[in-house]
């Protein structure tokens, strides 16, 4: 069914902060498959030749590169944040400023920002974190409408979609000579983003679809024999009980991500423009 007949009239311009794996993907997306309702119109990213090179690739006329994300957010209709964890919370905050909606990718960073969803008002401004890599946030938020007793997740991942991650590198744990199968982090979901920023960030949404972050399990293992990222949630409630597992292929630009979590921000995007919504 085509979700896209109509224009959302709520915005006609996407910029789009950070130009990796991600952001590549989605400016792609949006230049052949949303051309009818939306333009991207302005890139940042902090390494300025990873902005000009997208532009370059895209060959679109109306696209500007910015030299901040303030000047890109004070450009746009709604923002697109795929940088990192490190900025995703400044640029909410920015974007809540402004009065612009923004997808973040990089939920982790927004944690420890309680007074963000307070200030989240109705109108624009509104913060869209998509499911990303994993599925079953739909049930989850179901779930969340009634009493949940427990969420847990368990991540697999190859050696090196966990490399130079902070936990490994304070607990000297080095995965260069692994043989076997290894649990490498068991904890809470705040604990998992501090030690794996740039690894983990579906455990930060499930948390903050759930339980949140302190009564979130979290369980990440590593093996030299995992060729994708798999992600295992078992949540737990009044409603009864599910367990979902992804299987995914990591993107060949950046073994640390999934290609799936590409592809929900483009399917969000179409949700967004589009006159149905499918889904909870
Ligand atoms: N929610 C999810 O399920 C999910 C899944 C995968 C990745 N992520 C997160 O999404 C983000 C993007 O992932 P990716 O695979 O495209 O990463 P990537 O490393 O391939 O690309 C990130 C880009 O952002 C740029 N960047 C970094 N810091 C920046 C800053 N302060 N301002 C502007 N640009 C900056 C980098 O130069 C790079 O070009 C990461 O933070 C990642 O952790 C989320």
């Amino acid at each position: 069914m085509d979700q896209n007949s109509e224009t959302n009239p709520e915005f006609k311009t996407i910029g789009l902060i950070g130009c990796g794996a991600i952001g590549g993907r989605v400016a792609r997306f949006i230049q052949s498959e949303l051309k009818q309702q939306a333009s991207l119109t302005a890139l940042f990213d902090v390494v300025e030749t990873s902005a000009r090179d997208l532009l370059q690739s895209l060959q679109e006329p109306g696209c500007q590169l910015c030299t901040s994300f303030q000047d890109l957010i004070s450009s746009v209709d709604l923002v697109i944040e795929a940088a990192s964890p490190a900025v995703s919370a400044e640029i909410a905050e920015a974007c809540q400023r402004a009065g612009k909606d923004v997808i973040i990718m990089s939920v982790g960073g927004l944690l420890d920002k309680e007074s963000l969803w307070e200030q989240a008002g109705s109108g624009k401004g509104r913060i869209y974190v998509p499911s990303g890599a994993i599925a079953g946030i739909d049930c989850v938020h179901a779930a969340a409408v009634a009493n949940i007793e427990s969420v847990q997740i368990t991540t697999r991942k190859p050696p090196k979609g966990l490399a130079g991650a902070p936990y490994l590198v304070e607990n000297n744990i080095s995965l260069n000579d692994l043989q076997e199968e290894r649990v490498v982090f068991q904890g809470s979901a705040r604990e998992a983003v501090k030690g794996f920023p740039k690894n983990i960030n579906v455990s930060a949404l499930l948390s903050l679809a759930g339980l949140g972050p302190d009564k979130t399990t979290v369980r990440i293992i590593t093996s030299p024999e995992y060729t994708r990222n798999s992600h295992e949630i078992k949540v737990v409630g009044d409603f009864g009980e599910v367990t979902t597992r992804t299987e995914n292929v990591p993107d060949p630009s950046n073994p640390r991500t999934s290609y799936l979590a590409a592809l929900s921000v483009c399917a969000l995007l179409k949700k967004m423009l589009g006159p149905i919504r499918l889904g909870t």
